[in-house]
């Protein structure tokens, strides 16, 4: 399969045409922007380490019966998918309080939270992509209750997968933010990227942060901290 026009350029992403009609090529940037694009940067080898961290936990959650877009890695930076029409649904999963929860809720960064919180944002760039609840979701008609209902499911069941299996990394993870969409018989999959880009992963000994804060708080060491991720998780 081989790369035709550009469908899509996104912040961190490129997305292909292909000879088949029902499959894209993703290709991962080593671009950086934070705060709805207002900070932008760059991590040299960020798109070689989302690129191959979210195919391997693609790999691992379809393994455990959570079906995703993955269909195969092409190289370092490039993956084809299948084709699916994205639900314009941020899903966030929290463990521990950080980030905009900690503002929103006056949390002390690194709370334990007493169950894992579930949070919707709409997609939508213009509006700062809003927190929404189910009632917002229906009404808007983002996702059917019947949808919305596969999707929580499978947010959590992959916040037990990945919590376990980073777990063995010594990385704790925080929280992440994950995308679905839609293949053309209906069947809602798991799409987007699971990275350092789109996760909170916390050294479970030092503390230390191996994800895009690092990015957005001006912290330094981003490409180390990514290049960690990738060598704990792939070797
Ligand atoms: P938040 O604390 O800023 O709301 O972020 C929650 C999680 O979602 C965190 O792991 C980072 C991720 N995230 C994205 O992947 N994309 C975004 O645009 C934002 C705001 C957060």
């Amino acid at each position: 399969m081989t790369k035709k026009e550009l469908a899509y350029e996104g912040k961190a992403k490129k997305v292909f045409r292909t000879e088949d009609e029902n499959r894209f090529i993703v290709s991962y940037k080593d671009d950086a922007t934070a705060f709805n694009g207002a900070k932008k940067g760059t991590i040299r080898g960020k798109g070689v380490v989302n690129n191959r961290v979210t195919n391997h936990l693609m790999r691992l959650l379809e393994s455990k019966g959570i079906p995703t877009h993955f269909v195969e890695q092409l190289s370092d930076t490039d993956t084809l998918v299948k084709k699916v029409s994205i639900i314009p649904l941020e899903v966030v999963v929290r463990n521990i309080a950080a980030g905009s929860l900690v503002s929103r809720l006056g949390l002390a960064e690194g709370a334990k939270l007493a169950v894992p919180v579930l949070e919707y944002s709409y997609k939508n760039d213009a509006l700062n992509d809003p927190l929404v609840n189910d009632y917002h979701i229906a009404a808007l008609r983002l996702a059917t209750p019947e949808e919305l209902k596969i999707i929580a499911g499978y947010a959590l069941r992959i916040n037990d997968i990945l919590s376990a299996y980073l777990k063995d990394a010594h990385i704790t993870l925080i929280d992440f933010k994950l995308e679905f969409g839609k293949l053309p018989d209906g069947a809602v999959v798991l799409a987007d990227e699971i990275s350092p880009d789109t996760c909170r992963f916390w050294d479970d000994r030092s503390g230390e942060k191996l994800d895009k804060d690092r990015f957005r708080g001006d912290l330094g060491g981003a490409e180390d901290a990514y290049g960690e991720v990738l060598k704990r998780l792939l070797g």
